[in-house]
């Protein structure tokens, strides 16, 4: 398997303990909902060039304030990717498990770009395109047909024999490879990759705008055929996800506090670069809330007795 077994443990065993709180909810449910449509929103659109803030995001589609002095496109993309992810929900709680189509990739794209170009909106492009900052020659446009057909058979014949991050993560990078869209690949693919995630129970997951670095270097490195950073990449942010889910979903007295690694090196001889170090590398539950990475006493306690065995 690509995914690091222990973040695959540590994934099932978080979904497993959502799943046993179930139903959820509806309240809270809906709050989170909105919580995170708000930062992937912003997340999605940020990693594109969008000028919103996360604050202007939520003010632009839980308010529906419209922002002097910004874009009217970026305010318009704002409002589509909500749309967009509205969407994507729906398919969700259709609850079947053949929504994947191109059908749908293009309704999603046709959410997407509609506003700023109904021209191109779910439309394969008939241009050639390139992805600036990246090395990455996506096909000819006159590919683009076939290969999205290859895409579909690969996810047909493959879905099964993969668990299900390592899948999201590697149709994520087949689609933005193709790049099948004139503009929008990267939003769409970034919807396109949670339908799996989220019918298989995980939280919508979201790429961080602060991670984009790290995004297209996992990305370049899946281009050359080495999917693994990707998929562990992928995994943390469903880490993260599920975390903040639970946090706020389990009951007081079963939730395991959230503590800063300073916090956390004081109860270990780690110390808190180590620890901050082993939270990125993801071997150890941890979550990283804006700029801060938090983890709890019994994932440093788990850790250390991962490495005694
Ligand atoms: N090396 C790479 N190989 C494949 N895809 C990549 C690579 N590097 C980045 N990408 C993808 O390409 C996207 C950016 O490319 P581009 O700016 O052309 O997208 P786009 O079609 O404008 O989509 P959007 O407007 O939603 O970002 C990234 O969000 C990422 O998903
Ligand atoms: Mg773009």
């Amino acid at each position: 398997m690509l995914l690091r077994q222990n973040l695959h443990d540590l994934l099932e065993e978080k979904l497993t303990t959502l799943n046993r709180l179930r139903p959820l909810s509806k309240t809270m449910v809906q709050k989170l909902r909105e919580r995170f449509e708000v930062e992937m929103t912003y997340n999605s659109n940020a990693i594109e060039g969008n000028s919103l803030t996360l604050k202007e995001t939520y003010w632009v589609i839980q308010e529906g304030l419209t922002l002097k002095g910004r874009p009217i496109k970026d305010i318009l993309e704002t409002k589509s990717h909500k749309a967009a992810l509205d969407f994507l929900y729906e398919i969700i709680e259709q609850d079947s498990k053949n929504t994947f189509s191109e059908q749908t990739i293009k309704q999603l794209h046709q959410l997407i770009i509609k506003d700023i170009d109904p021209n191109m909106a779910g439309r394969y492009r008939d241009i050639d395109v390139f992805i600036s900052g990246s090395d990455h020659t996506p096909p000819s446009a006159l590919d683009v047909p076939l290969r999205m057909r290859e895409l579909l058979l690969w996810q047909s014949k493959n879905q099964k024999l993969h668990y299900v991050v390592e899948f999201a993560a590697m149709i994520h990078h087949m689609f933005v490879n193709i790049h099948p869209f004139e503009d929008g690949n990267g939003r769409t693919g970034r919807l396109v990759m949670n339908i799996f995630l989220m019918q298989y129970g995980f939280p919508l997951v979201i790429i961080q705008k602060n991670d984009r670095r790290k995004y297209y270097r996992v990305l370049q490195a899946a281009d050359k055929g080495d999917y693994k950073p990707l998929v562990n990449f992928i995994g943390q942010a469903v880490l993260r996800s599920i975390n903040i889910y639970l946090d706020t979903l389990l009951p007081a007295k079963e939730k395991e506090a959230l503590i800063s690694l300073a916090e956390a090196g004081k109860h270990t001889s780690y110390s808190q670069a180590y620890l901050s170090k082993l939270a990125k590398e993801g071997k150890i539950d941890a979550v990283k809330l804006r700029r801060n990475w938090m983890t709890t006493r019994k994932a440093v306690k788990d850790y250390m007795g991962q490495t005694k065995r």
